[in-house]
């Protein structure tokens, strides 16, 4: 990547990371200066940046009973759910570890929607008692393992049906879950007997219809074909006496990482709501599940030059933030846009392929990148806001980065860095 150009937002359209006078900032702040002061790997998320996304969403559906349930599987960190949560979101969980922090965010519970193809007994019950607000159930062997549950509890669950519209949401194989060969919802032609029976089984309240056809979407086509097939059904069921007061059309709105140029969220919404109506739903309440397009583009991640190393075929520069930090290089050889914080005069730029220091060949964050860089000199992995942390591991036994949230000219750490002690905390001495 060449040299930074001056006051350059990274992204088109999202000014809060952005160069100044060849700084790399963060709304008002040098993030060499969060860097420095904080160490690396370290997580820098501008709240500016979450708001303004989910501005977007929420001008979209102004004057609309809807809900906005973000999705946190994305980035589950407590103080960006507060974020949202504070600025009026519900949120979408998948586990009963999801719950726990749900709560903890300050969330109303009826605001909760709980999604996932594989829900426990035990995980049913705890989202029950929290009095959650829908369970998005994805198979007839859940619907029954959930009536049982409800009523030993003496309670009704709330549900929606996921359904599989088996649209193609072209994007990566593993983030697409709306054909038929993926393992998620019930088939789209199998949708109506499983309310018949959801209908008849009496710890089961039907509320409403639910799809997410993958993520990093990038057109607007493969929604409103979705849209259109879970009409059909709500039509379908209308006329059996089913009335369904929900729908919720998931998530899955793509981001910008390179050159990509997804739909504006309101710009989206509006055809979605225009289809709505057109079809005679528009009173429906519109329940949608936005991860990735609120927080991807509002987090980067710092690291250090640790090493350059010339090679005979390419050169590396071995940073020191890895696979285990931001995983989504090695799980789908996803792009992340990789640039310097502050722009050097006296170093040349070289292509090099830029690494961790985790013991994989897998362990690359960016390849073929041209930078002007020295060693200890910082760099930013940027789109990082989702499904980096929330998907960071402790492979080769490093701890978790810290994260820092910003706000104006105001810097607060949101997540201490992991040492040693903390991983070694939950295990015990061979006694045996
Ligand atoms: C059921 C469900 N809802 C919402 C999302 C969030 O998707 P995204 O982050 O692409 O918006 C996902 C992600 O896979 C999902 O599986």
């Amino acid at each position: 990547m060449s040299a930074p150009c001056p006051a350059a937002p990274l992204v088109p359209g999202h000014p809060f990371f952005h160069y100044a006078d060849g700084h790399l900032m963060v709304e008002g702040l040098a993030l060499t200066d969060l860097a420095r002061q904080h160490g690396t790997p370290l997580f820098v998320y501008s709240q500016a940046a979450l708001l303004d996304a989910l501005a977007a969403y929420q001008r979209g559906l102004a004057g609309r009973n809807a809900l906005i349930c973000y999705a946190m599987k994305a980035n589950s960190t407590l103080a960006l759910l507060q974020t949202l949560v504070q600025a009026g979101c519900g949120l979408d969980i998948v586990s009963g570890g999801e719950l726990v922090r749900a709560l903890r965010s300050g969330v109303d519970p009826n605001h909760i929607v709980f999604s996932g193809v594989g829900k426990t007994r035990l995980e049913m019950r705890q989202a029950m008692q929290a009095g959650i607000g829908c369970f998005n159930v994805e198979s007839l062997a859940e619907l029954e393992v959930l009536n049982h549950e409800a009523l030993a509890l003496g309670r009704q669950a709330p549900v929606s049906l996921r359904v599989n519209p088996d649209v193609d949401a072209r994007t990566h194989p593993y983030i697409s879950t709306g054909l038929k060969a993926n393992k998620f919802g019930i088939a789209h032609e199998q949708a109506l007997a499983a309310y018949r029976r959801a209908v008849a089984l009496p710890g089961l309240k039907v509320l409403g219809i639910d799809c997410h056809i993958g993520s990093q979407i990038t057109d607007s086509a493969p929604y409103l074909d979705a849209l259109e097939r879970v009409l059909d059904l709500v039509q379908a069921l209308a006329q059996e006496g089913i009335a369904l007061e929900h729908i919720d059309l998931g998530g899955g709105l793509g981001i910008t990482y390179q050159d990509e140029t997804p739909p504006a969220a309101d710009h989206l919404l509006a055809q979605v709501l225009q289809r709505l109506d057109a079809r005679g739903f528009g009173a429906h309440r519109l329940l949608l599940e936005p991860g990735r397009s609120l927080v991807g583009n509002a987090g980067v991640c710092l690291t250090e030059v640790l090493y350059r190393k010339p090679g005979t075929e390419k050169n590396f520069l071995i940073v020191d933030a890895a696979m285990n930090d931001l995983p989504r290089p090695a799980l789908y050889e996803a792009w992340q846009a990789i640039v310097p914080l502050q722009g050097h005069s006296d170093a040349a730029p070289e292509p090099y392929e830029v690494v961790g220091p985790v013991c994989e060949s897998g362990d690359w964050l960016g390849r073929a990148r041209t930078l002007a860089v020295r060693e200890g000199d910082y760099l930013a992995v940027c789109s990082a806001g989702a499904y980096c942390m929330s998907m960071a591991s402790n492979y080769n036994s490093r701890g978790r980065a810290a994260e820092v949230l910003v706000t104006g000219q105001s810097a607060q750490l949101i997540r201490q860095r992991e040492n040693p002690d903390d991983a070694l905390q939950l295990e015990r001495d061979l006694t045996l």
